[in-house]
């Protein structure tokens, strides 16, 4: 994904009622989803599930106060 080297967030089309998998640790190559890359750092990640289906923005610099939704937290700091 061309996003991943940008710490902005990633729009995404979420499904509602579908588990996804937000990547917490910030190494996954397919950002904002985990894609394994997490082994061996003991962190997981987290699992959610949208109530509603439509777009979402979803946090990649991993600093957001409201997992996995970005909060505007990567402008700051
Ligand atoms: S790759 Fe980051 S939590 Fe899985």
């Amino acid at each position: 994904m061309s996003e991943q080297t940008s710490v902005g967030p990633v729009e995404v089309e979420l499904e509602a009622g579908k588990t996804y998998y937000w990547c917490r640790c910030g190494r996954s190559a397919s950002q904002p989803f985990c894609d394994g890359s997490h082994k061996g750092t003991g962190i997981e990640p987290l699992a959610f599930s949208p109530d509603e289906s439509g777009r979402a923005w979803l946090c990649v610099c991993k600093r957001t106060a409201s997992p996995p939704y970005c909060d505007g937290s990567h402008k700051s700091g």
